[in-house]
């Protein structure tokens, strides 16, 4: 008799969960209200589910894991359900306006800055704490600003110095070769003092190789005023030059031609990887020549209508990718503009 009302009990809870479980198959919910009122009715502490947890304290205790198991089964069972039913919702929501505000956005690609440009940003830097200001010229020139008023003479072998792209219905529209050319056009415009640099692509009709371009970028410099003189050019490069490669860094001037300075000379730095002991970046030599220098020749100042008694002024140009190769170990010249991302992508990001 016992055991037979012992069973009974069990039967009957079984039964109710049997019940409940087919009504929670058969709920439907026509809004998300609703859901959630199929969610108290059913899941709630003072729910269906709610209850059978309390009636399961009568249960005799041998009966107690099957009962228990079949009420966590229709537990689980009843919030699979609410969620799908949730979901259905927030997947319809989707459905009428085409967007799921929901998803998380595209991350934000960060491009990198080229080298080119971040050595170039570092030079611009340096010499704007030493007063230079910037400005820039235009890249397809003429004779009179690339040579002519640089005192290269008409025929003279120095123009064959540089290969020159011209167009070819008009020897008198070329490419720049060196940004030398910006020296003429501030000083046509400006009236001393000047004290300037000038960034700025160039383009000789050079073979390319690991080692030349046919199209590079030079940083050119350019200080006129009342007795300038050689002293401040060499200090002036040796300031730039200890900033730019480390305080350790040492110059030396070596006597060079250019027509547009007098006197002229090229400048070595220190070679910063192996610090002047020799290596096979600086030849084993311990220098390495980054540009050229020089006075600023009379018959130029003249030229630009510049009184060359009252005034004397130097002037540089350097190779911005020269310095950049050997700034990042960079071996050839042509990764600068051949933009494969795995190269630029190695350098500092944009922010
Ligand atoms: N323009 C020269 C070159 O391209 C460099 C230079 C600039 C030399 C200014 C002297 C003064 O090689």
């Amino acid at each position: 008799m016992i055991i037979f009302a012992v069973q009974f009990y069990k039967r009957k809870m079984l039964d109710k969960i049997k019940a409940l479980h087919n009504e929670i198959d058969a709920a439907v919910a026509s809004s998300i209200d609703e859901v959630d009122e199929l969610r108290i009715k059913f899941i709630s502490k003072k729910g269906s589910i709610g209850r059978l947890f309390a009636d399961f304290k009568n249960i005799p205790a041998e009966q107690k894991k099957d009962v228990g198991q079949a009420i966590n089964t229709l537990k689980n069972y009843a919030l699979e359900k609410i969620n799908l039913l949730k979901e259905s919702f927030d997947a319809s929501e989707i459905g009428e306006s085409g967007l799921d505000l929901t998803m998380p956005g595209e991350p934000m690609k960060l491009g990198t800055r080229h080298p080119l440009a971040l050595v170039k940003n570092e030079i611009i830097g340096i010499f704007a704490r030493l007063g230079f200001t910037v400005a820039e010229g235009p890249e397809i020139e003429d004779d009179w600003h690339v040579f002519s008023a640089l005192n290269f003479p008409p025929e003279h072998p120095a123009r064959d110095m540089q290969d020159t792209f011209f167009i070819e219905k008009d020897p008198d529209v070329l490419l720049r070769t060196h940004t030398s050319s910006v020296q003429i056009r501030v000083m046509e415009q400006t009236a001393p003092p000047i004290r300037s640099i000038f960034p700025g692509r160039v383009f000789r009709n050079e073979a390319i190789s690991a080692r030349s371009h046919c199209i590079f970028h030079q940083i050119e410099g350019l200080y006129v005023d009342e007795n300038v003189s050689f002293a401040d050019l060499k200090q002036t490069l040796l300031q730039f030059s200890k900033e730019l490669f480390g305080e350790e860094t040492k110059i030396r001037l070596r006597p060079s031609y250019f027509p547009f300075t007098e006197p002229s000379a090229e400048m070595d730095v220190s070679c910063s990887i192996c610090g002047g002991k020799g290596c096979n970046v600086c030849k084993y030599t311990g220098w390495l020549e980054i540009l050229g220098c020089g006075m600023v020749d009379p018959n130029v100042l003249e030229g630009c209508n510049i009184d060359s008694k009252k005034y004397t002024g130097f002037a540089f140009g350097m190779g911005i990718e020269r310095i950049t190769m050997l700034r990042y170990g960079i071996k050839d010249i042509r990764h600068f503009f051949e933009n494969d991302v795995r190269f630029l992508k190695q350098f500092e990001s944009a922010t």
